[in-house]
């Protein structure tokens, strides 16, 4: 399914990102497999379908990952990324990594690690100037300046796309956003 990198897309489960759904776009190859980090009630994981990603929704709360099991042939996975035990996947075997308005900074590692050679990172979420417009308001779920940009740069990845910036789309907030590629 072609996607026009300018529209919105909208799914049952709400609105996809724009810079989702773009650097998706941009990636031609089929068949990859990707993991949606805190995934909710899979906006992302169901769009990632519908371009024929093999997608692993993982999520803390079951009753999302329930949602998501009804509507698609997801894989779903019901874990706590923020407990001792919490990375349950293999080095090097994810062809995308998409996290969208999350953040547990102890997962960067094993992000970078779960990837394959070449695979893509699309995070998106909160900065701290996010501040002004409400929750969240707590510094550890809040992006400093450019703390993508260098955690791309520790990881000696490429960076394809960065952006800081406040938008007005679907509301008024500050974001932080990188599509990376591990070399
Ligand atoms: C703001 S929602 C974002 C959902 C989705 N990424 C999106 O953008 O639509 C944050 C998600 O993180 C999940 N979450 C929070 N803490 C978590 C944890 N410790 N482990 C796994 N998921 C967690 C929540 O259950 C929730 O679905």
């Amino acid at each position: 399914m072609k996607k026009k990198l300018n529209s919105i897309v909208k799914n049952q489960f709400g609105t996809v990102s724009p810079w989702i759904k773009n650097n998706l776009c941009r990636d031609q190859k089929r068949n990859k497999i990707l993991l949606d980090i805190a995934s909710g009630n899979g906006r992302h994981s169901l769009f990632a379908s519908s371009l024929g990603y093999q997608v692993i929704s993982a999520d803390l709360k079951l009753e999302k990952l329930y949602i998501i099991k009804n509507n698609n042939q997801n894989l779903t996975i019901n874990i706590d990324f923020e407990t001792k035990f919490n990375w349950p996947f293999k080095d090097n075997i994810f062809d995308v990594i998409i996290v969208t308005n999350y953040l547990h900074r102890a997962l960067f590692k094993n992000i970078f690690n779960g990837l394959k050679k070449n695979g893509i990172l699309i995070y998106e979420t909160f900065s701290i100037e996010n501040i002004q417009f409400g929750k969240p308001e707590n510094p550890d779920f809040l992006l400093k300046p450019q703390e993508l940009l260098q955690l791309a740069r520790k990881y000696h990845m490429k960076i394809i796309n960065y952006e800081e910036l406040i938008t007005n789309f679907p509301k008024n907030k500050a974001v932080q956003r990188i599509c990376t590629k591990k070399l």
